[in-house]
């Protein structure tokens, strides 16, 4: 049975990855494992509606637009497409379709599914005026100076008879290669790698500077969907491709008009024998109801168009050798069990390496050295080992041993009987040091641009960066003596160095990689010292009083601090000019809701209470709980109570939702 705390840990797991995916690029389990999530929480929802709140993943199609973009408003929504696995769901809504729309046939046009991201375009008198992202699909990002140093996108539509304003939808996607390409130099560069065309495309696309964007020239476009009106001379989906072609815009390759779901799944077999070898990646293929009509007819369930489904392949798979299990050493001293391969080509870039998760998986699923494996790209950048072709097995081969000592300093393994993961717990062991360092200065901690992990291995090998606080000491000199740093190379590091000293509190924190402090407690603790000096002194008593802040987190908060070595850290970040600012905010003077205290009170529908939040925080405004008179707005969502009533009282002024929209949007305007 399912419990109402079950469906709040769900929903807040099913928020954990958008937020990894959406607003980091950095999914951490595959497309198909997210999927299978949300319909758990989808087919909880179904059982008990009561418990649906507005918060929930489920009621809200994608994630906040960009920050640092114009937020624009989508004139027709921009949905998602629900999806089916099977040909039975496919058969389900086959059957749906016809008892809405009272006929015994319906034809399909069916299309890839681009791997890529959706954009809407909007041509006025057949001149290029405006693109924005898909955001939460009723808000996206105005990213029409970005999009339009792509190659692809004609700046005047070729034809003469083209309605007034033509809005059309498609894919900005990274073309395999061009992926490969990228990722290649990031590596180089030491830089984090993208998980999948699809992050580095948004990854890019995000760039504020449209020059940036300029120099991927991979980045393309293809058009698959307009916005109808009566003006436009079609009438069907399956002359849609023909029409953008006409216009001079670059369209889906693969399209083909279906009459049965039969047909549909021989198109869909063929589509997929021909994935591997596409330039581009694809993750299924699109059904709509071919005729206009009938498919606006269907009208939407308010996430998803009732006249399309996506049906979605499986993650790619290949099979190669495994020449080789060595294991890595992590920051906490996790030992990870890792597939050293026979390379091998798979969606698009060649893997050397997988991840055997721990040593439980790697008994359970009797993996060895020289087994041929299936190996699949999930979301993370680092494939996984599914299984082994038992037929294909060396008769000599043995299982694989877990190791006695770390492999990196040779010190006795440990295992808590509590947990799965077996982990090296010699505080020194000179792998953990320097995980824990590239992660100090990663995007994650002080996001320290130009000291990827190849930097930092070096640093750390000459024994120039031994504790973190030695990265704000580093000398010209010593920078001198790393592969390929010339002039311009170190200048460019201590340069990111020096504004990296320049931090948040919160940041700091992050950057130290304290055991089980994640982001949001981070926030918090942060939020609530103010200042290094106070984040030294804290309780245990004093930061389990902070909303959000269990015991886990509470004691490993002080014991890190109460440790000699991590106290001289912070007092030398200090001495060597790392300082706690708060935000700069002084880019918004001037917006309505900089400097401004606002309450947020009743149901929001558009955006979460943290979104809102986290919107009013990013123009340098601050969000109170409760109304007095310092308050400067109170925001009145639906079923709004005594704060509002307070709000009246007092003679503050009050706005709706749309009313806090259109003031935080109309003035969000940025540096792009
Ligand atoms: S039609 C209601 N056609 O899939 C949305 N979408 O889950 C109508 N996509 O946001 C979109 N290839 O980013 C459509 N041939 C295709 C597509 C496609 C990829 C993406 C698009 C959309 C998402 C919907």
């Amino acid at each position: 049975m399912v419990t109402r705390q079950d469906y709040e840990k769900l929903c807040d797991e099913v928020w954990k990855h958008n937020r990894l995916y959406f607003q980091e690029g950095k999914p951490i389990i595959s497309d198909d494992e997210y999927d299978r999530l949300v319909r758990k929480l989808e087919a909880v929802e179904e059982t008990h509606p009561e418990w649906i709140s507005a918060t929930s993943p489920t009621q809200r199609v994608g994630e906040k637009p960009l920050a640092g973009f114009l937020d624009v408003s989508h004139k027709k929504p921009m949905l998602s497409l629900e999806k089916g696995f099977t040909k039975e769901e496919l058969e389900d809504f086959d059957a749906r379709v016809k008892r809405i729309l009272s006929v015994k046939q319906v034809e399909y046009t069916v299309e890839v599914k681009m791997d890529g991201l959706a954009i809407s375009v909007l041509y006025e008198k057949g001149q290029y005026k405006q693109a924005i992202t898909r955001g939460d699909g009723k808000v996206g990002s105005d990213v029409t100076q970005n999009l339009k140093t792509l190659h692809g996108l004609p700046l005047r539509l070729t034809q003469e008879n083209i309605p007034d304003t033509l809005e059309i939808r498609g894919e900005v996607f990274l073309p395999k290669q061009g992926f490969e390409k990228m990722n290649e130099e990031r590596a180089k560069l030491g830089e984090p790698l993208w998980a999948n065309p699809r992050n580095a495309a948004a990854g890019s696309l995000k760039l504020l500077d449209p020059k940036e964007v300029a120099k991927r020239v991979e980045l393309s476009v293809t058009f698959y969907g307009v916005v109808y009106e009566p003006a436009l001379p079609i009438r069907k989906q399956s002359e849609v491709n023909e029409y953008l072609k006409s216009l001079g815009l670059s369209t889906l390759p693969y399209h083909k008009l279906c009459h049965s779901i039969d047909e549909v799944m021989e198109y869909a077999a063929e589509i997929e024998k021909k994935r591997v070898d596409l330039p581009f990646g694809i993750d299924g293929i699109v059904l709509k109801v071919d005729d206009l009509r009938a498919y606006e007819d269907l009208g939407t369930t308010g996430k998803h168009p009732r006249g399309a489904i996506a049906y979605k392949f499986a993650a790619e798979q290949a099979w190669t050798t495994i020449k080789d299990i060595t294991v890595q050493v992590g920051r906490t001293g996790v030992l990870t069990p890792v597939a050293e391969l026979e390379p091998v080509l798979l969606a698009g870039s060649t893997i050397a390496r997988a991840t055997l998760h721990n040593f439980d998986e790697l008994a359970r699923k009797d993996i060895r050295v020289g087994d041929y494996v299936a190996v699949e790209k999930g979301g993370d950048v680092i494939p996984k080992v599914l299984q082994a072709d038992p037929s294909r097995r060396n008769e000599s081969s043995k299982p694989f041993h877990i190791p006695k000592t770390c492999p990196a300093c040779q010190s006795t393994v440990y295992k808590d009987p509590q947990e799965v993961a077996y982990r090296c717990v010699n505080p020194v062991c000179p792998e953990q040091v320097l995980r824990g360092l590239t992660h100090f200065v990663s995007k994650d901690g002080l996001d320290i641009e130009n000291l990827g992990e190849k930097v930092m291995e070096q640093l750390f090998l000459k024994g120039f960066v031994k504790y973190p606080s030695d990265i704000f000491s580093l000398t010209r000199e010593q920078l001198a003596q790393l592969d390929n740093f010339k002039e311009k190379s170190i200048n460019n590091l201590l340069e990111s160095i020096e504004k990296a000293k320049k931090t948040t509190l919160a940041r700091l924190i992050m950057a130290l990689g304290i055991r089980h402090v994640g982001i949001q407690a981070a926030d918090l603790i942060a939020n609530h010292t103010g200042s290094i000096e106070k984040l030294l002194q804290i309780s245990k008593e004093e930061l389990l009083e902070l909303q959000g802040v269990g015991e886990k987190v509470a004691s490993s908060f002080v014991e890190y601090f109460a440790n000699r070595e991590n106290q001289k850290q912070m007092q030398l970040f200090q001495e060597r000019g790392l300082e706690c600012t708060s935000e700069d905010f002084t880019a918004f003077q001037g917006h309505p809701f900089y400097n401004k205290l606002l309450v947020l009170t009743g149901t929001l529908h558009s955006l979460s209470r943290h979104e809102a939040e986290r919107k009013i925080k990013a123009v340098g405004g601050k969000v109170s709980d409760s109304v007095g008179k310092k308050t400067d707005f109170v925001v009145v969502g639906t079923d709004a109570g005594s704060k509002f009533e307070k709000a009246k009282k007092l003679g503050i002024p009050v706005l709706t939702e749309d009313e806090f929209l259109q003031r935080y949007s109309a003035h969000h305007v940025t540096t792009a």
